[in-house]
């Protein structure tokens, strides 16, 4: 291929859109990641949704060596590469691609939570997790980053334990959780470019404005009416099946 060629190929290449989703224990990440998808999708946007650890069939069983309660034995440096394992394979097998085609890519969690909770939970000095993290990345770097707040690291943690059997991490412990939380807020003041914290104490609507206000600028193509429809929907389908549970 030529020059000119390869010049013309990378000026047209679709522009694919990276957004994380960060926060402590319960914060409501999934919901909302739902909600900023179904409306991406309704404008028309291809949207792939992942998340960490997990994303991929080799993330996922490291998803399940990671969490396991029964490996209390595991030492924070080798949960700290087994995240980033996870993420180095979710980059090349996932998002590169995704964004090569044009695509938006949702991630719930990526390498904010690695510097929360294994620098700042767990001890491991904060230089050496960005630095593996920016190895496992391969240059990648979030266009927007949306911190999710819960209304303490205590409400989090019981909205967590609710959906089931608490995992490794969410056994840490109250103090480390309340080090991970103060970690993220840390994070969005030291790049606010990049990152932008929601509270998730506000109705579903309210949540989804918050989130609207901090990725319009990536999604020209997305607009308010459509993120607040898609949030109505969800709200009313989640409300549908706690019905059909409880009959
Ligand atoms: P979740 O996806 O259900 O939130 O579970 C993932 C857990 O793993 C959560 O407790 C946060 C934790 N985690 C880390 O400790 N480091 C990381 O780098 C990532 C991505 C997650």
């Amino acid at each position: 291929m030529t020059c000119d060629a390869e010049r013309f190929e990378r000026a047209f290449a679709p522009v694919g859109v990276f957004v994380t989703f960060e926060g402590g224990e319960g914060a409501g990440k999934s919901t909302h990641i739902a909600i900023l998808a179904a409306a991406l999708r309704a404008s028309g946007r291809e949207t792939v949704c992942v998340r960490e650890p997990g994303g991929t069939a080799i993330g996922e069983q490291l998803r399940g060596v990671v969490l396991d309660p029964s490996n209390d034995e595991m030492a924070p440096l080798c949960e700290l590469f087994v995240y980033e394992a996870a993420r180095a394979q979710l980059v090349r097998e996932k998002v590169l691609p995704a964004l090569e085609r044009g695509a938006a890519v949702l991630c719930d969690r990526f390498c904010d939570s690695t510097v929360a909770y294994q620098a700042y939970g767990r001890g491991i000095d904060e230089r050496a997790v960005r630095l593996v993290n920016e190895v496992a990345c391969q240059g990648l770097v979030p266009a927007r980053t949306i911190v999710l707040e819960a209304p303490s690291a205590a409400a989090g943690l019981s909205r967590a334990a609710s959906a089931g059997d608490p995992d490794r991490l969410e056994r840490a412990g109250a103090a480390f959780h309340d080090r991970v939380n103060a970690a993220f807020r840390a994070i969005a003041q030291a790049d606010p470019d990049r990152v932008a914290v929601v509270s998730s104490r506000a109705s579903i609507e309210d949540t989804a404005a918050a989130v609207y206000a901090a990725v319009a600028a990536v999604f020209p193509e997305l607009s308010l009416e459509a993120l607040l429809r898609a949030a109505r929907d969800h709200a009313a389908s989640a409300a549908r099946s706690k019905r059909e549970e409880r009959a």
